[in-house]
Order: structure tokens, then C-alpha cells, then sequence
């Protein structure tokens, strides 16, 4: 069905526009050229996505699960942890550390990849599926309602990243080593030859 045919309170309508919104803040952010602005856009997007998340996993997610099918859903739930992960790692203190842009850069070209596949093939197989949009739409809003009054519940994620108790991000402590591990066989080597 085309989205022009659809009320703004539509379940996909609302998704969608979740979408958008965060997609603006990405291109924002790479535009961006102070830190503070960064900062301040990492903040936002962040925000948008844990509740966006909570919205698909509670409300959406099952509702539409049996129609679009194990395949697809499964994907799109593992698409979500590992964002969750990266979100985790970038709300820990000092987040990512010099890492922290290149992982808010990863986040956003994964986002992107998944709404592209929500967009293009979950939504519109949802779509046939023989269920009210509008109250689940209503549902989504109550919910978001909810959390911007409580706050958005602590994921699993969040609490695996900070039971790490630091650096579970092994590529990013490695580059921080002073000497590469090449350079030091290097040195062995030549060592033995002189030996
Ligand atoms: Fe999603």
C-alpha cells in the first residue's frame, strides 16, 4: 500500500518516520564539524534508537512475526543486538575512546543497512498481514509516551557491555599498544640471524 494512503498514526507511517529522522541525523553528523556538534548529535541519534528498538521488539516485531517469517525476523533481531551492542559501547564512559566517531559511523552505515531491509521487504510483507495498523500505531505512541516520562528500560546489551568492566572492543585497545606485533617478530628474527 502506498504511504500516501496510509493516516500519519499507521504503525509503518510511524516507523518510517522514526527512520527519516534518524537517517537526517546521521547525514548531520557527518557534516558536522565541531566535537560539541558531534557530541550533541551522537546524543540525539542515540535517543532515537533505543526507543525505536523498544517500540520494534515490544509492539511491532510480534505482532508480524508469523507472516514475514522466522528468516527474515531472526535477521532483523540479530541487525538489532548488534546495534545495541554498539549503542552500549558508545553510552559507557568515554565511549569508543579515539574509536568513538568510527563506531558512531559503523552504527549509522549498519542502521542504514537495516532500514533499507525493513523498508524494503519487512514492512511491505508485514503489510499483508490482517492486523490493525492504526491501533498498533496508537500502542507505539503510548509506549514512546511512556518512556519519555519513565525512560527507556536497560537492554541486555547494555548490561553485558557493562559487565565487561571496560574494554570488550579488542581492535580498538590493540591499536592503543605502542609497538605492532609485526615490528616485534621483526626485531626476534633479526636477533636470531645475528645470534
Ligand atoms: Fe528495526
Amino acid at each position: 500500500m502506498l504511504d500516501i494512503l496510509m493516516s500519519d498514526k499507521h504503525a509503518i507511517v510511524l516507523l518510517k518516520k522514526d527512520h527519516e529522522c534518524v537517517l537526517k541525523l546521521f547525514e548531520d553528523f557527518k557534516k558536522a564539524e565541531s566535537k560539541v556538534e558531534k557530541e550533541s548529535i551522537i546524543t540525539q541519534a542515540l535517543e532515537e534508537l533505543k526507543m525505536h528498538a523498544v517500540v520494534e521488539e515490544e509492539i511491532f516485531y510480534p505482532t508480524v512475526r508469523k507472516q514475514v517469517g522466522a528468516e527474515m525476523m531472526n535477521e532483523a533481531d540479530e541487525e538489532h543486538h548488534v546495534a545495541k551492542v554498539l549503542i552500549a559501547e558508545l553510552e559507557q564512559k568515554n565511549g569508543g575512546g579515539d574509536h568513538r566517531f568510527a563506531k558512531f559511523t559503523l552504527l549509522a552505515e549498519n542502521i542504514k543497512h537495516h532500514i533499507k531491509e525493513e523498508e524494503n521487504m519487512l514492512m511491505p510483507k508485514a503489510q499483508e498481514t490482517k492486523v490493525d495498523f492504526e491501533a498498533l500505531g496508537a500502542m507505539i505512541l503510548a509506549r514512546k509516551d511512556a518512556m519519555m516520562k519513565n525512560g527507556i528500560p536497560v537492554d541486555a546489551e547494555h548490561k553485558l557491555v557493562a559487565g565487561s568492566r571496560g574494554v570488550i572492543d579488542s581492535p580498538a585497545a590493540a591499536a592503543k599498544k605502542k609497538k605492532p606485533a609485526i615490528r616485534k617478530m621483526a626485531v626476534r628474527e633479526g636477533d636470531e640471524t645475528r645470534a
